[in-house]
């Protein structure tokens, strides 16, 4: 059980959250106003506000913010002491908002693990894994993805010499499992469409080894700018950025080998880590995001050479998103055959992969090859 203080400290956290201001930006701007708290009770706090948000529907909206704080750490204790002390009828009614289930079908499994906290997971440089583990301890490694790392350990990470030597990124699993589906070849010439601050793309230019060409495009300047910092620190060297708005106005005439396009969603697939994320995205948000979504498939698929291969990826789970826009995309380009995403062991081409099977955040993953 958390003390008053921590409970306090979560309490006004938990006032300036809303939908403008989601709750990790809250925290950073309480943890940036309030340098004093020791990372312990920063951890606390923060581990507190995200779990009142996965327990939100079960808590009396009526007390006060310590009260609901308090109930949602006790249901979350007794939630890690036993799974099965919540219902599945209960799960599937509070856990999610109640439009998902217009999207979705709600495996049991799947509702369990949103109410478990994350886990965090490590992309080694390729072969340097064990090397990695050695040096930071508590890593765990799956046979999913060879690079990958489960840390269970309490550092920060970021403040560790392996991560200011590039040794590391944090990534999801899910995320990095992107990257193996992309399977880039040394000396091939890619385009991270939808780049953001290049967590994929740096997983691209590795598997790369640093030779060839990515194009590195977003609509966001400062993300870029952030991208730039982390290939830096990683020593990769292999692309060149540009800005790029998503529309029919390209950056470049050039053709690829590959693209692709982690293109913006809905985020259903992040939350488990996003829990607030729940109770702020709607049916309207997946909608749209669907179309957009669909628009920059659209635009970038003249830019595949022959044989080339277009990867289409979002951190989402809506039929809507996902396998409604794979179909209409199928639909309007015969010029592209759907390809069976063979690097991750399937046949299909196209894959969701759920955070209960993978613990980590959800994602799908469809993949194209013009022919
Ligand atoms: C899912 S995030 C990309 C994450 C990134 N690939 C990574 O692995 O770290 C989606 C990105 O698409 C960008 N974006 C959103 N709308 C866009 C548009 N219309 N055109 C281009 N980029 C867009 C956002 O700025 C965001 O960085």
């Amino acid at each position: 059980m958390s003390d008053p203080t921590t409970l306090n400290h979560i309490a006004r956290v938990l006032t300036s959250v809303s939908p403008q201001m989601p709750a990790d930006a809250a925290l950073r701007r309480y943890f940036y106003q309030h340098t004093y708290l020791s990372p312990h009770l920063r951890r606390s706090v923060s581990r507190g506000v995200f779990v009142y948000f996965r327990w939100k529907r079960w808590l009396n909206a009526e007390a006060s913010s310590q009260t609901q704080a308090e109930h949602a750490l006790f249901l979350h204790e007794r939630f890690q002491q036993d799974s099965k002390s919540v219902k599945p009828e209960a799960l599937a009614a509070r856990a999610v908002p109640d439009w998902l289930k217009l999207e979705l079908d709600l495996p049991t499994d799947y509702l369990r693990q949103l109410q478990r906290e994350p886990a965090l997971w490590l992309r080694a440089r390729p072969g340097k894994a064990h090397k990695l583990a050695a040096a930071l301890g508590h890593c765990q490694f799956t046979e999913r993805a060879p690079d990958a790392l489960h840390y269970t350990g309490e550092k920060d990470l970021f403040r560790t010499a392996q991560f200011h030597e590039g040794e590391f990124e944090i990534q999801d699993l899910a995320s990095q499992l992107v990257g193996v589906a992309a399977a880039p070849s040394a000396g091939q010439t890619w385009w991270d469409a939808c780049a953001g601050e290049g967590g994929k793309t740096l997983h691209l230019a590795d598997l790369m080894q640093n030779k060839g060409l990515i194009w590195v495009t977003d609509r966001s300047e400062k993300r870029l700018q952030t991208f730039k910092k982390r290939s830096t620190r990683a020593k990769l060297y292999n692309h060149r950025s540009a800005l790029w708005d998503g529309t029919d106005r390209l950056p470049t005439k050039a053709k690829f080998d590959g693209i692709l396009v982690d293109a913006p969603c809905s985020g259903v697939g992040t939350w488990q880590r996003n829990p607030h994320a729940r109770w702020t995205t709607t049916i309207d948000d997946v909608r749209e995001l669907a179309v957009t979504q669909l628009n920059l498939l659209n635009h970038v698929a003249g830019s595949l050479k022959p044989g080339g291969r277009l990867i289409y990826a979002v951190c989402t789970l809506t039929r809507t998103e996902t396998a409604g826009v794979a179909e209409a995309f199928s639909a309007a380009h015969p010029e592209l055959t759907p390809a069976p995403i063979a690097a991750l062991g399937s046949a299909m081409p196209s894959t969701m992969l759920w955070p209960h099977e993978l613990n980590a955040n959800g994602m799908y993953i469809a993949m194209w090859q013009r022919t």
